[in-house]
């Protein structure tokens, strides 16, 4: 059986997607693969709650509890191995990784970002997609390498930018595709071994 664990920090909407195709069978039993665990680095991240509703074993490891990003990734870290994962899927997982902590799952790490990268890595991505005047916009799941939103690219959704859209407005329209993106790459690179 191949172990999923999944890295949130708030709603885990992504989370309960992945979550959700697989309970819908769509990574089938020849894939032989489960989410087996959801860790968060805040306590209070909503997406806990449906995980354990949901049979999955959580696990909160909080950065501010930590002196420094090296030990809070050493805690982190052990929290993920426990459960020896074939992937590790960052899904609105809001702390930067060191290059120590990338390289340890190099291959096996995966993140998906609201932008069509390589445009708009970082945060603010729907602001800055509205103010440059671009006429579409989108998210990009991709493997996770030392650099911040870059790293060879899985998949990625387009969707246009209307005229009156807000930031949350095309937030919302973003996110609908990645719910649908993140489980199709994550089923490719199962099936693809
Ligand atoms: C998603 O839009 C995700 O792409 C983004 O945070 C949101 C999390 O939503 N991630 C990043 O900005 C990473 N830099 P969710 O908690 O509902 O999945």
């Amino acid at each position: 059986m191949k172990n999923i664990v999944i890295l949130i920090s708030g709603g885990g909407s992504n989370m309960a997607a992945i979550v959700r195709s697989a309970q819908r069978g769509a990574w089938d039993a020849a894939l032989g693969a489960r989410v087996a665990a959801v860790i968060s680095n805040r306590p209070d991240a909503g997406g806990l709650a449906f995980a354990r509703e949901n049979g999955i074993a959580t696990a909160v490891v909080d950065h501010k509890e930590f002196p420094s990003r090296e030990a809070f990734e050493d805690a982190l870290r052990r929290a993920v191995d426990v459960h020896a994962p074939a992937l590790v899927v960052l899904a609105g997982f809001m702390r930067i990784l060191t290059p120590a902590f990338v390289e340890h799952y190099a291959g096996r790490l995966l993140n998906i970002h609201p932008s069509l990268l390589p445009a708009f890595p970082g945060l603010h991505t729907h602001q800055r997609a509205i103010e440059a005047g671009c006429r579409v916009a989108g998210a990009t799941v991709h493997q996770v390498t030392a650099e911040l939103d870059h790293g060879p690219i899985l998949e990625q959704a387009v969707v246009p930018v209307m005229p009156d859209d807000t930031a949350d407005t095309l937030a919302a329209r973003v996110l609908t595709q990645e719910h649908r993106i993140y489980p199709r790459a994550i089923a490719r690179l199962l099936r693809e071994g």
